[in-house]
């Protein structure tokens, strides 16, 4: 069932009174990343609700939020194979009223700590952080899942949605799932599409540095600088670095050596296309 009002969401949890609701939040454009998202959550909650909203205030004035990918049709095909209870995809409006300002002029933000946000994609994308988790809590108050499902693709956003959840006492418990990828090794992304088939090829750049670092890790390599430095022998000029880090994948800190708590992150640009991609060094 598709709804785009917040008092339809409203009614139908009303309705699902004692049940355990899951919440998948997306941006649509759905795949098997997605797909695995919700798969988990039907296997563990009574009732499922995915929203699908394409959140103008987490993207840069340059970035691409006009020309994200909207396949609202196809994504309802999917959520229907997979039983999903409810989808939600409210217009801006609906999230943020009409004629907004959408700037923290006017609108209350949540403001995600500096630590967590000044460094891999905050770096670039400067609040970014704080629009996913503006809408993120917007998302728990509509739907108040018991559940919500978060990709480890995307490691920073989990961290910071987690450290959220705990420094505001959200009731929402966060559920990680792994990455999921193509047989080729190139983590599944909605911005994918835009590659050319060359272009997805060189993509898988960043997967291949990943499991090289971790590789010489498992051979007893721990020196970050050293893990980093094996990069630099996959790189042409079709890949444009924009960070390779190797952090704690609980509290993003540094550490001079790498060890079984650490993540190495990528974020590279193909033909243009900002792409991430991370891999744990230790066993999960
Ligand atoms: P979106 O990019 O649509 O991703 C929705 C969820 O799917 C995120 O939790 C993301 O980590 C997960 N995901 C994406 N690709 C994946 C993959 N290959 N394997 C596993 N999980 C994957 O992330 C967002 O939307 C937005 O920032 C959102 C949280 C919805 C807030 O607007």
């Amino acid at each position: 069932m598709l709804v785009h009002k917040i008092s339809e969401v409203k009614e139908k949890i009303k309705e699902w009174n004692g049940l355990k609701i899951g919440l998948v939040p997306t941006m649509g454009a759905l795949h098997e990343g997605h797909l695995s998202l919700i798969k988990k959550a039907k296997e563990t909650c009574d009732k499922v609700v995915v929203s699908i909203f394409v959140n103008p205030i987490q993207f840069g004035p340059s970035e691409d939020y006009d020309k994200y990918p909207r396949t609202l049709e196809n994504d309802m095909e999917l959520c229907n194979k997979e039983r999903v209870d409810l989808v939600f995809a409210p217009s801006p409006s609906e999230m943020y009223g009409e004629n907004i300002r959408l700037s923290n002029d006017n609108l209350t933000y949540v403001c995600p700590p500096f630590f967590y946000v000044n460094k891999l994609c905050g770096k670039s994308r400067v609040g970014h952080f704080d629009g996913v988790c503006t809408v993120v809590l917007k998302l728990f108050n509509i739907v108040q899942p018991d559940c919500a499902f978060f990709g480890q693709k995307d490691a920073q956003q989990v961290i910071i949605i987690k450290k959220m959840v705990k420094d505001l006492n959200v009731p929402v418990q966060i559920i990680q799932c792994p990455i999921v990828r193509e047989e080729s090794g190139l983590a599944l992304s909605s911005r994918n599409k835009y590659l050319s088939e060359n272009g997805k090829k060189e993509a898988l750049v960043l997967s291949q540095i990943l499991n090289n670092i971790k590789a010489c890790y498992k051979k007893g390599i721990t020196d970050i600088e050293a893990l980093k430095e094996t990069a630099y022998s996959y790189l042409t000029d079709k890949h444009e670095l924009e960070y390779l880090e190797i952090l704690d994948k609980n509290t993003l800190e540094e550490n001079q050596n790498a060890n079984e708590n650490s993540i190495a992150l990528i974020a590279c640009r193909v033909e243009n296309v900002r792409l991430i991609d991370n891999i744990y060094l230790g066993e999960i």
